[in-house]
């Protein structure tokens, strides 16, 4: 009797987080959405829906909300990529959104309670009354924020810092519906690694669109294919490099006949010598890549060693630390 007792607890328990117990070899999912439909403040897993057998959107807990445990869920721009199976191109169905007694990734449960965020999103921000931020449910910032007042209603993309990113749009609702920014925020990211490992692996581009997102066509490491602009993932075969013409994507008046804009190529000759002399035993400090925005055009400020340029404005400065471009993200310009 106890037996019984005990695994109706189980079930109980399991009820909890995923609203029941199922055989899923004994379920098909029928998915007409995309992991971008999931609404605000919740993440796309393909164990989500129908007792975890089926992909859906989850809601997790926030900092200091009651929970049960920590999620495996991962929340940054690579959970896109690993979602299992195609992006549904005709998608017409709201997913299902599925409340979890988890805490949301980057928060641990501790003693029944979510942990305080490591991030600092706060509405309104506390350095800046006259902002107030969009937060995500970990409490990191949105990677899309927008703003309505003045005469330059814009959005920008935004790291989960806080800082701005390259990316930026009008602020109309259709531009605001498109702009996800997770192209900006994965070069950003990939940026950061890159330092941490010494730039060995710089050869590795994403090509964004003024707007944050993804270009229809990417190409990387000699390999070509079309991709979905909001999430990255590849929609079409993948050619080798030299066959990027024959893609359905490709666009002569938009592409043009040159895959890599002109600081990229520049960045990418740059990267592969740097590959070869380190190979070599060469000595490859002494070569300087030209900073490039992630949709392959200059970046505002250039710095080589100590000296720093504007571009725009061709003008030298000796104090890199004091110069300011128009477009300089990092110092606030626009
Ligand atoms: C998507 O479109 C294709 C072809 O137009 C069709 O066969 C398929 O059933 C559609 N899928 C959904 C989920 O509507
Ligand atoms: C290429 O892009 C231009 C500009 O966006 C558009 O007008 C044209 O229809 C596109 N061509 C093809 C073949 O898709």
């Amino acid at each position: 009797m106890k037996y019984f007792y005990l695994l109706f607890l189980f079930a109980a328990s399991l009820q909890v987080s995923f609203g029941c117990t199922l055989d899923c070899s004994q379920v098909t999912c029928a998915q007409s959405f995309n992991p971008f439909d999931c609404p605000s403040n919740t993440l796309y897993s393909n164990t989500a829906a129908l007792c975890g057998c089926c992909p859906g959107c989850v809601r997790l807990k926030g900092p200091n909300e009651e929970c049960q445990s920590n999620t495996k869920l991962t929340f940054d721009v690579t959970n896109f990529y690993t979602v299992k199976g195609s992006i549904i191109l005709n998608a017409t169905d709201v997913p299902p959104v599925v409340a979890s007694q988890e805490c949301a990734p980057g928060l641990t449960c501790d003693n029944s309670r979510c942990s305080n965020s490591k991030y600092t999103c706060t509405t309104p921000d506390i350095s800046n009354s006259k902002w107030s931020p969009e937060c995500d449910i970990d409490g990191s910032h949105k990677a899309v924020q927008c703003k309505s007042n003045g005469a330059d209603p814009r959005c920008f993309c935004y790291s989960k810092e806080g800082k701005r990113i390259f990316g930026s749009d009008w602020n109309t609702k259709e531009k605001r519906d498109k702009m996800k920014c997770q192209c900006a925020r994965l070069v950003d990211n990939l940026k950061k690694n890159q330092e941490k490992d010494g730039y060995k692996n710089n050869d590795l581009t994403y090509h964004c669109s003024s707007n944050g997102n993804f270009e229809p066509l990417q190409c990387n490491r000699g390999m070509c294919y079309c991709a979905n602009t909001q999430t990255g993932q590849p929609v079409s075969f993948v050619v080798n490099a030299q066959m990027w013409k024959t893609l359905p994507c490709y666009n002569a008046t938009t592409m043009g006949f040159v895959y890599l804009k002109i600081c990229d190529s520049r960045a990418n000759a740059l990267a592969l010598i740097k590959k070869e002399m380190r190979y070599h035993g060469g000595n490859p400090i002494t070569l300087a890549a030209p900073q490039c925005d992630p949709d392959g055009s200059f970046y505002a400020k250039q710095c080589d060693g100590n000296q720093c340029y504007c571009r725009s404005q061709q003008q030298e400065a000796p104090d890199k630390n004091k110069l300011l471009c128009s477009g300089d993200r990092e110092k606030g310009g626009e």
